[in-house]
């Protein structure tokens, strides 16, 4: 695990109104540098970052050398030092506090760590295309609530017990039926597996299929939530590189791999859809090789140009494609509920190998969602979001296309949640730095590449599903402000 910074500062409110903080160095006694200095320069850089903001009260000279147990000379000397720079101020019977400045210290590329250079206050980002938010405005928040106090109401005492382990089969049924209609899924609720995220998911077909020290495929660049739990299992990773219509099957054939996870309706984070002539390769390949395919359908609900493709599951005769679904873009992330149909020899594994394991997914959630599903809202949330991403979609490539012209390249342009941009005359870092400077904050999808190069830096990353139409508006024209103008 990367450690963001050894420091920590805590914020208190203090009894006359300013901040009160306590300030946590890491300090050494054996370095060289005296502690005075070590201390000086912790603060000074915590001020000239933003991370100790004026009229922050400082914690009193006494207070801080009982709590880093270092002696009062040695705080005293550094703020005195920190004070004849104006850094600190001190104020009669008021005590130590953080000075204003006149011109804010802050500037990205002062930072030391490069490792989070879009770090910026949050409240300077005004437009923020993080990906994997969702719209909350048209979210049917009264019928949720309803259907969460509905389910309590109405429980009869084993909605507080733990629960089926592969999940509530009236969840169950209601998915089944939902993936009949709206991916061509011919599955029953006795093949469904409720599970708490799609990682989660992945771990568990790694476990079954056995999949330790064996050669996993999958898509480069693809979605890295995916990969590290593949590594983290001990699988052999196999980057598959893409072609216009998704992942090369050639490249595939040619692996050692006998289990593949792809992105089929929407790839991640490029965008194609794998075309139907590969699909039907990609399930030949499988029947050849008594493989797996493992189709992540993560956002397949919203598409919003060409014919719908079916899902590689609904093509597959011979059950080898594990299918795998979530609730995180179509309805809230934060109900950590995600589901996979298993093949029926897979099913029986499960129940063999997994007879001990709890569910994870809370009870009340999976009800909850049952009900949400059974009372139509589940259908008519979908259409309403569908349409509403479809506009925002539609507005956020108009923006692109009006500020920024041919200085980009729009990818993967006709579904989903996100889109990226290849960039001319300028890299996604020195792009980020910009568009943090004036208060838009985009990301590098470069950690989606195996082993990300030069090529990967021309891109960026926008989601867009939880941002307004006005503030995809602004976002894009300041972002567009900090393109270079390209020579023709
Ligand atoms: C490719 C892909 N699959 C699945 C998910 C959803 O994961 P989860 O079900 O854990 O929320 C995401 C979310 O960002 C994704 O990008």
């Amino acid at each position: 695990m990367s450690i963001r910074k050894v420091t920590e500062i805590k914020n208190l409110k203090g009894t006359d109104g300013g901040i009160k903080v306590e300030l946590t160095p890491f300090l050494q006694k054996d370095l060289p540098e005296p502690l005075y200095s070590q201390l000086y320069h912790w603060i000074k850089r915590e001020i000239e970052e933003g991370r100790l903001q004026p009229g922050t009260k400082m914690p009193s000279i006494r207070q801080l050398s009982i709590y880093l147990k270092i002696s009062r000379n040695t705080v005293e000397t550094a703020y005195q030092q920190l004070q004849s720079e104006g850094y600190l101020e001190s104020v009669p019977k008021s005590g130590i506090w953080v000075a204003e400045m006149e011109e804010p210290f802050f500037h990205p590329t002062s930072i030391e760590q490069p490792m989070f250079p879009e770090w910026i206050p949050s409240s300077e980002v005004h437009v923020d295309f993080e990906y994997g938010n969702v719209d909350l405005e048209k979210f049917p928040l009264k019928n949720w609530k309803k259907c969460l106090a509905d389910v309590v109401d109405q429980e009869s005492g084993l909605l507080f017990q733990y629960g089926e382990k592969q999940g509530e089969y009236t969840l169950r049924q209601e998915i089944s039926n939902y993936l009949l209609q709206s991916r061509g899924v011919r599955t029953t609720p006795e093949q469904i597996l409720i599970t708490a995220g799609t990682q989660a998911s992945i771990a568990l077909i790694c476990q079954l299929l056995v999949l330790r020290e064996r050669t996993v495929a999958m898509e480069d660049p693809g979605y890295n939530g995916v990969r590290s739990v593949l590594i983290d299992q001990g699988c052999l990773i196999e980057p598959v590189p893409l072609e216009r219509d998704g992942l090369s099957v050639g490249h595939l054939q040619q692996s050692r791999a006998k289990a593949v996870y792809v992105t089929p309706s929407h790839q991640f984070p490029y965008g194609m859809v794998l075309s139907i002539s590969k699909r039907m390769r990609l399930l030949k390949w499988a029947y050849q090789m008594d493989g797996y395919i493992i189709e992540d359908d993560y956002d397949g609900e919203f598409r919003y140009r060409g014919q719908p493709i079916p899902s590689l599951k609904s093509l597959d005769e011979k059950e080898r494609v594990i299918y795998l679904g979530t609730f995180s873009k179509c309805f809230l992330p934060s109900v950590r509920l995600s589901f996979m149909v298993l093949p029926p020899s897979l099913m029986v594994q499960y129940s063999l190998n997994f007879a001990n394991y709890n569910q994870s997914v809370s009870p009340i959630i999976q009800r909850a969602i049952a009900l949400f599903m059974q009372s139509g809202e589940f259908e008519k949330h979908i259409r309403r979001m569908r349409k509403m991403y479809q506009r925002k979609h539609q507005f956020l490539l108009s923006c692109i296309h009006q500020h920024m012209g041919t200085r980009v390249e729009v990818v993967g342009e006709k579904s989903g949640l996100h889109i990226l941009l290849k960039l001319k005359g300028i890299t996604a870092p020195e792009l980020i730095e910009l568009g943090l400077s004036k208060g838009v904050k985009v990301y590098s999808p470069a950690q989606f590449w195996l082993h990300p190069n030069s090529e990967t830096s021309s891109y960026i990353m926008l989601g867009f599903g939880g941002l307004s139409i006005s503030e995809i508006e602004k976002g894009i024209s300041l972002l567009a402000s900090c393109l270079p103008v390209l020579e023709d």
